[in-house]
């Protein structure tokens, strides 16, 4: 899929699997090669699956005198009537609980209801897309929960200073403001996170009480954690205090991110500058990535690598955003936009410029740069970036930008 149909298509947004063990009984080399690649896809790196040959036949010698997984896949490349016995004779052996999925050639409603009639969760007609294997699993697994399906977007710099922080708080603002989504802004700079800074708040308690107390973690936990920073918009801070170290473990984030995903719309993680275990974690199971780099070559050489490491890591996925960001630097010899994006292989999806007053004013008054220059570019590129990561064409009321911004500011100077 191209990275424009995944931006048009809401509906690529799919919930990862969760721990369950899936067995698939292949007959052609082909589906199997599809389900093998589906089971390296990030949204299934919580469940088990093994992939064997031999079709139903070998599903029902293997279940005969075994436990059956979670879920069984089959493809029959038999006619109907042979599909049918098999299936009948699996069911015999079938633990209750397991679903089957029928892989199969034959495009036909009439075997579609027969096999759902049958009690068969989905018939998937080759040749399918890795994505669609996954969203089939994903929709047995999830669908009947009412929970919304939060898009989570992970935000890193090359190189430390490159405005990472900046850009994720200014972009949680405006996916909450422009786009009147409910967002929550989770800064993992453990030590020296600056989101409490920006958004000038102290609170007492954040990030650091949900990762370091797994066995209290719940939704309403959460809820106590956050602090308020607008309409649609909260956050979890970083302590940005010293006394302990700040040791994170690869999974450390996973129950947090769990939570985030099924009760808010969008979570925008502020992810340190690192290539640890957990940071790397963290950037291959987000929905979306965005680095931010400066047009100097340290920036570029990491760039780069961090760019090959998530597309060999997310093949599935379209490639992380690149943001160019303090561009235009007075008398600085710059690497052109043009040619970042040649060696990153990825065209700059928004270019900041380096403007020391304004987003100097912004961090010393801990205000967002909408709220310091509602009218400003950098203000219209931030709701822009916003815009692609959220897969809309437009924004939502353009004319409103001006106004918003002010509307919102005297509100917030009420509360
Ligand atoms: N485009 C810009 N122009 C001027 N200053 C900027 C710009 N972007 C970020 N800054 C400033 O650079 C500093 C480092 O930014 P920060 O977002 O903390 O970087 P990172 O999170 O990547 O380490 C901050 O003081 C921020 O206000
Ligand atoms: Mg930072």
């Amino acid at each position: 899929m191209s990275d424009q149909d995944f931006r048009s298509e809401p509906s690529a947004q799919i919930a990862p699997v969760p721990r369950i063990s899936i067995q698939a009984f292949c007959e052609g080399a082909d589906i199997a090669a599809v389900l093998q690649d589906a089971m390296a896809d990030r949204r299934m790196n919580k469940a088990h699956m093994k992939v064997h040959m031999g079709g139903a036949a070998a599903a029902v010698e293997a279940y005969r005198n075994a436990p059956t997984p979670n879920l069984i896949i089959i493809e029959s490349a038999g006619d109907r009537a042979t599909l049918v016995g098999q299936l009948e004779e699996l069911a015999e052996f079938c633990d209750a609980g397991t679903k089957v999925v029928v892989v199969g050639r034959v495009n036909d409603i009439v075997l579609y209801r027969d096999l759902i009639s049958r009690g068969v969760s989905d018939y998937l007609v080759a040749p399918f897309s890795v994505v669609e294997v996954i969203r089939s699993i994903s929709e047995l697994y999830t669908s009947g929960t009412s929970a919304p399906l939060g898009r989570v977007i992970a935000v890193t710099s090359a190189k430390g200073g490159a405005g990472a922080s900046t850009v994720a708080h200014n972009l949680a603002w405006s996916i909450a403001t422009d786009h009147e989504l409910s967002t929550i802004l989770v800064d993992m700079d453990l030590g020296f996170g600056t989101a409490g800074l920006d958004f000038n708040q102290d609170p007492p308690q954040g990030v650091a009480e949900a990762i370091f107390a797994p066995e209290r973690l719940d939704q309403n936990f959460v809820d106590r954690l956050l602090s308020k920073c607008g309409d649609n918009l909260s956050m979890l801070a970083a302590p940005a205090t010293l006394e302990r170290s700040y040791d994170i473990a690869e999974t450390a984030f996973d129950p947090l991110i769990d939570i985030l995903r099924a009760t808010t719309p969008v979570a925008v993680l502020d992810v340190p500058h690192a290539w640890n275990a957990w940071t790397r974690r963290i950037l291959v199971g987000a929905d979306e990535v965005v680095v931010v780099a400066s047009p100097e070559l340290a920036s570029l050489r990491n760039a780069k690598n961090v760019f090959d490491q998530l597309r060999a890591a997310r093949p599935n996925d379209h490639p992380a955003k690149l943001v160019l960001n303090n561009v235009g630097v007075l008398k600085r010899p710059e690497i052109a936009p043009a040619d970042f994006g040649k060696s990153v292989e990825a065209e700059a999806s928004t270019i900041i410029p380096f403007d020391a007053k304004l987003f100097g004013t912004a961090a010393n008054n801990g205000q967002m740069i909408a709220e310091v220059d509602a009218a400003s570019k950098v203000a219209e590129s931030f709701s822009d970036l916003a815009r692609q990561l959220l897969g809309r064409s437009e924004a939502k009321k353009p004319k409103k930008t001006l106004l918003q911004p002010l509307l919102a500011r005297l509100s917030r100077k009420k509360a």
